[in-house]
């Protein structure tokens, strides 16, 4: 007899979009009978959720599996998948370097699982990287996890027709699917009545969302964002990630329409030079993403921007490098996430990883100084203003608590009152780190 699946445990790899999955799949198991554990040991079956953006991110999953051989081998029993990108990426070929692993799905097929389970249950070795139709998600279990908490995710949209020179994306999260808009407004309803106030709507390309509702009318991201604002108790908006070129002057023009969307864009360019970005096949240029920009600065000129950098794609010249550090200062990012570029087996770009790994990193490292500076300046600028603040957490001490300024700054708050779920308006008196520290006023 084959021993009941009762415990699980998913460890989870890379975006928020793979956070989003994997509670999904907590939950959905949850109402099978089958409980989340926190650690592999004693688990009945051990999902890995992968993440491949990135270098060495599929030797990263079979050193894992190597690790859990021994687990395995303590608890014969146990059953292994590999979940996400990587899976999505390697399929069949995983199944053949590591055989403790039972199961291969990619990202699309997470409610097949239940019958999955059974058919490893039953001995079988399944793979299944699939794009079916069908929303997963709307056979999935619903926002339970999420409800507990103040501020939540809401995917609406997942995968890319961008296909940018040198990203997986498209391969293994598949071609842009917009979830529908009922559906969607649905969820965020239920998410607002159980406590939420805040809903951070994802994305691979959030803003090319397009999804028609029942009565056949098309809606744009613009569209859902201003049907989710009606719902009353809602206090906050937020979404990620946007292209550059998808982004719409009815959009921009929404930051100033809507109270309720907060003051924060997160638009990666990866470069500052024209050259590169065309064979990155971004489809824009610096110049309109500046011009993006000054758009939405003029209709919210306190405005957080951030944004996402690769340096050393091959043929980056120090000319173009230089070009990235000028577009650095004349945006002046709030906060901005950057890479050394990192070849990606089946993408255009694989072939021509022409830069040494000591000009990246010196690269990279110039590159981060910057956005540092610009990001300690962006905090320091709000030191003795007053700011209206959702507090998320207890903080690591006792009577602190942890809230987000509108501009995504992590802020600290010392006070005996439990104010978890509240909007407080609080004078930032320091800056340290990535957070801030202020003070409740009244
Ligand atoms: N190498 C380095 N960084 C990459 N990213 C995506 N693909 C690669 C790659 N091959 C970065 C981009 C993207 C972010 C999510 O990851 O900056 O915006
Ligand atoms: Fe990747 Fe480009 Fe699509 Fe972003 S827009 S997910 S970088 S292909």
């Amino acid at each position: 007899m084959t021993k009941k699946i009762e415990k699980l445990f998913v460890k989870t790899y890379g975006c928020q979009m793979n956070v989003f999955d994997s509670e999904r799949i907590e939950e959905s198991l949850e109402t099978l009978g089958i409980k989340k554990v926190n650690k592999p040991q004693g688990s009945d079956l051990i999902l890995l959720n992968t993440c491949h953006i990135r270098e060495k991110a599929a030797e990263k999953v079979y050193s894992e599996i190597g690790r859990l051989k021994k687990i395995k081998s303590k608890n014969p029993g146990l059953k292994i998948g590999v979940v996400g990108c990587v899976a999505q990426a390697e399929g069949q070929e995983i199944m053949r370097r590591a055989e403790i692993v039972d199961m291969v799905l990619g990202p699309q097929v997470y409610h097949r699982l239940p019958e999955i389970i059974q058919r490893v249950q039953g001995g079988e070795r399944v793979v299944d990287t699939d794009f079916p139709l069908e929303d997963k998600f709307e056979k999935l279990a619903q926002n339970k996890y999420q409800k507990r908490s103040v501020s939540s995710f809401l995917t609406v949209q997942e995968g890319c027709d961008k296909f940018c020179s040198f990203c997986v994306v498209p391969y293994t999260r598949g071609a842009e699917v917009s979830r529908s808009p009922e559906v969607v407004i649905k969820e965020a309803k239920e998410l607002v009545a159980s406590g939420v106030r805040e809903i951070t709507l994802l994305g691979q390309n959030v803003n090319a969302y397009a999804a028609k509702n029942s009565a056949g009318i098309k809606l744009d991201l613009a569209d859902l964002i201003k049907e989710i604002c009606v719902i009353s108790e809602l206090k906050r908006l937020r979404f990620i990630t946007s292209h550059p070129k998808d982004m719409t002057r009815n959009l921009v023009d929404l930051f100033g329409e809507e109270e309720k969307l907060m003051p924060y864009l997160h638009l990666p360019i990866q470069s500052g030079s024209d050259q590169i970005l065309k064979r990155m096949n971004r489809g824009h240029t610096v110049k309109s993403y500046i011009e993006t920009i000054n758009n939405l600065r003029k209709i919210r000129p306190d405005v957080a921007i951030s944004g996402d950098f690769i340096v050393g794609f091959p043929g980056e010249t120090e000319d173009d490098f230089s070009l990235t550090l000028d577009l650095l200062e004349k945006i002046k990012y709030a906060q901005a996430y950057s890479f050394k570029y990192s070849p990606r087996p089946g993408t255009p770009a694989y072939e021509r990883d022409d830069l040494s790994e000591k000009v990246k990193s010196e690269r990279l490292k110039r590159l981060q100084v910057k956005i540092q500076q610009h990001q300690k300046e962006f905090q320091e600028n709000l030191i003795e203003s007053v700011q209206e603040i959702l507090v998320e957490k207890y903080g690591k001490f006792s009577d602190q608590f942890i809230g987000r300024s509108p501009y995504m700054n992590p802020v600290i708050i010392n006070t005996k009152r439990n104010i978890i779920g509240n909007m407080e308006k609080v004078r930032i008196v320091s800056s340290s780190g990535l957070s801030l520290v202020g003070e409740l006023i009244s």
